[in-house]
Parts: structure tokens; C-alpha cells; sequence
């Protein structure tokens, strides 16, 4: 019987250094990060950056991130400050992207970061990504590996999901610590969350000493890809419900529910990182049950909620 998850492969060293001649080859692979999974290819390679846009379905204009092993590799690319080095010294490596701006000798090709004078640089944690990044001489370009406007996917079969065997390799690192995307910070000027995550806005500005903007999406478009739906299930979502109608898959935070068909729990316990860990896996597990609709329950607005709430009400645009 043919293995349906025959490009879903176990971390060991022969395995690894697949990945990596994968990558060599300009080629794209899945691979785990502490946040969700990616989709990575060789960033100095226009021809992989291409395949990265195209395999996503990803507009043109929506620019990616670059992941680098440290500090001396990503100072190649983007010019470095001040605020950049006090939070890289708290929280990397780590769910946190910084854009910065991009370096006059800087060999990433422009499609990377869709033709901007800027740059989304993030260091990752997850063992398993940082030995693939040790021994490469390049850094990854990783976007989530979804289709544009789809759910991140939080395991291995996730990706397989999204993308069956159009992708040659996926590496199988377990399911993602952190499971929400990470903080994007703009720091090209004063500092300015643009896209929420586990690092919060205060662990932010503590660090920094100073206030710390949170980007509302105004007319000013900083980056197409944060505006539009996103993190879709594609099913219609009512956002700070008490009640779910008949039918309805409910999804909820805390005690005070009891267990029945229609429930989804993020946490019972209402502890808001597990909330996180469970979001994307509950949204998959309601399309795959069939639901037409989905009402959520309110989601505390602090912590990691603020990015719980961000996922949750672009999905429902
Ligand atoms: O946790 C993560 O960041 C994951 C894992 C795989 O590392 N990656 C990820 O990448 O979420 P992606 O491509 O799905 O999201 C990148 C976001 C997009 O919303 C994009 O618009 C924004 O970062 N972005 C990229 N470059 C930018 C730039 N120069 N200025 C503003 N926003 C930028
Ligand atoms: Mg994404």
C-alpha cells in the first residue's frame, strides 16, 4: 500500500543532510520552526524565490521572512541599530521579526522583499531549523507553509495538507511550541508591532524603555500581505459570541463551557499559550468536520490573546 505521507520524513542525521541538499539545490522544503511550519528556500536565489511565491500562490507584493542563524549573518543584509541590539540580546533567538532596513550590498533578490528599501529578518529557535542553518552559507527565506490566505500549519501533516506532494520533503520536528506566528516589529522608525505574537507589545517596550505603537492597518498599507483575510479557514466566523446557533462549531476559552459536540476548547484551563498552541489545530479539525459556521467566545485581550484575537479576526473578514 503506497504511503500517503511518503515526503514526511523523521529528524536524523541522514535526513538532515537531505534537507540541506534539498536546499543546496534550490530547492523547497517544509521545515519545523518554534512557531508554526515553513516553507524554506535558499533567500540569495532568485529562482527559489520565485518557486516560493508560485508553490504559495502568494501575491507579488507580500514580502518575506529571512531567517538567519545569528547576528553576524544577518548584518550582511540590513543595518543594524540600537533598539535593534537590545531586543536581539532579550529575545533572540526566538518568535520575533525585526524589519530593518535593507543593506545597499545586500544579495537578496528583490522579489524577496517585494522591491521594498526594507527587510523582515528573524532569527528562529527550533533546534532542528538552526542546525540546517549552521551548515548552510546562505539564509532561508520562510514563509508559513500555507497557501496564501489559508490557516499556518502547526505539523508535519499540516503541511501535507496544504501542499500533498508538490512539495518533495517535509521534515517531521513534532508539533510547534509556540503555534502562533511570530511578533513582527518594524523598527525603521519608531518602533511599531505589526503583527502580534507571543512577545508582547509591554515585553516590548520594556526592553526598549519607550512607548511602543501597535499598527491598526490604515490607509498607509506597510505591508499588503497584514491587511487582507488571512489565517482563513474559509468558513464564515462571528468573533465575542455567548451563544453558538445550532450547528454552529463554538469555540471556547475556559471552564465555564461544558463539553459537547459542537465545543472546541483552546484551553480549558484558560491559560492563553495553550490557547495559542490549539488555535490552528481546532480551525483544521473544524473544516475538516464539515462545519458551515463558526462563532468563537471572548478572548482575553492581553498576552499572547492579543495575537489569538488579531488570527481570529482576520480570519473572519
Ligand atoms: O513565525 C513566523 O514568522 C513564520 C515562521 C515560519 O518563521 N513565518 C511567517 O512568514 O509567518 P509569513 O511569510 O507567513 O509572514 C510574513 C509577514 C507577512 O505578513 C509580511 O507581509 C510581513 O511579514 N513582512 C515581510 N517583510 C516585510 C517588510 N519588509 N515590511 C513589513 N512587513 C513585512
Ligand atoms: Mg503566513
Amino acid at each position: 500500500m503506497r504511503n500517503i505521507y511518503s515526503n514526511i520524513f523523521k529528524v536524523n542525521k541522514k535526513n538532515l543532510s537531505r534537507a540541506i541538499n534539498y536546499l543546496k539545490k534550490k530547492q523547497l522544503i517544509g521545515v519545523p520552526t518554534e512557531t508554526v511550519y515553513g516553507l524554506a528556500g535558499n533567500a540569495y536565489s532568485k529562482e527559489t524565490i520565485k518557486k516560493i511565491y508560485v508553490l504559495k500562490k502568494r501575491p507579488f507584493n507580500n514580502p518575506l521572512i529571512i531567517h538567519y542563524l545569528d547576528l553576524e549573518q544577518l548584518k550582511n543584509d540590513v543595518e543594524l541599530h540600537n533598539d535593534f541590539y537590545k531586543l536581539h540580546k532579550k529575545f533572540c533567538p526566538g518568535p520575533i521579526t525585526f524589519i530593518l532596513k535593507k543593506k545597499k550590498n545586500s544579495l537578496l533578490p528583490v522579489m524577496a522583499t517585494a522591491n521594498l528599501k526594507t527587510v523582515a529578518v528573524r532569527i528562529p529557535k527550533n533546534t532542528i531549523i538552526r542546525k540546517i542553518l549552521k551548515i548552510l552559507d546562505f539564509p532561508l527565506a520562510i514563509p508559513s507553509a500555507n497557501k496564501s490566505t489559508h490557516v499556518s500549519p502547526v505539523s508535519s501533516k499540516d503541511v501535507f495538507n496544504e501542499f500533498g506532494n508538490s512539495l518533495k520533503f517535509i521534515l517531521n520536528g513534532g508539533v510547534c511550541k509556540i503555534g502562533l506566528e511570530s511578533t513582527v516589529v518594524d523598527l525603521t522608525s519608531q518602533a511599531k508591532i505589526l503583527r502580534p505574537g507571543l512577545i508582547s507589545p509591554s515585553d516590548i517596550s520594556k526592553i526598549l524603555n519607550k512607548k511602543v505603537k501597535i499598527y491598526k492597518g490604515s490607509k498607509f498599507v506597510k505591508a499588503p500581505g497584514m491587511l487582507k483575510r488571512h489565517y482563513s479557514p474559509g468558513i464564515p466566523i462571528r468573533l465575542n459570541q455567548k451563544k453558538a446557533n445550532d450547528n454552529e462549531a463554538f469555540i471556547v476559552f475556559g471552564k465555564k463551557y461544558k463539553k459537547a459536540k459542537n465545543i472546541f476548547n483552546l484551553s480549558y484551563k484558560a491559560d492563553l499559550n495553550e490557547a495559542a498552541r490549539n488555535l490552528y489545530k481546532i480551525l483544521r479539525l473544524i473544516k475538516d468536520k464539515k462545519y458551515k459556521m463558526i462563532c468563537v467566545s471572548s478572548i482575553p485581550q492581553i498576552g499572547i490573546g492579543l495575537a489569538i484575537n488579531d488570527r481570529l479576526s482576520r480570519a473572519a473578514k
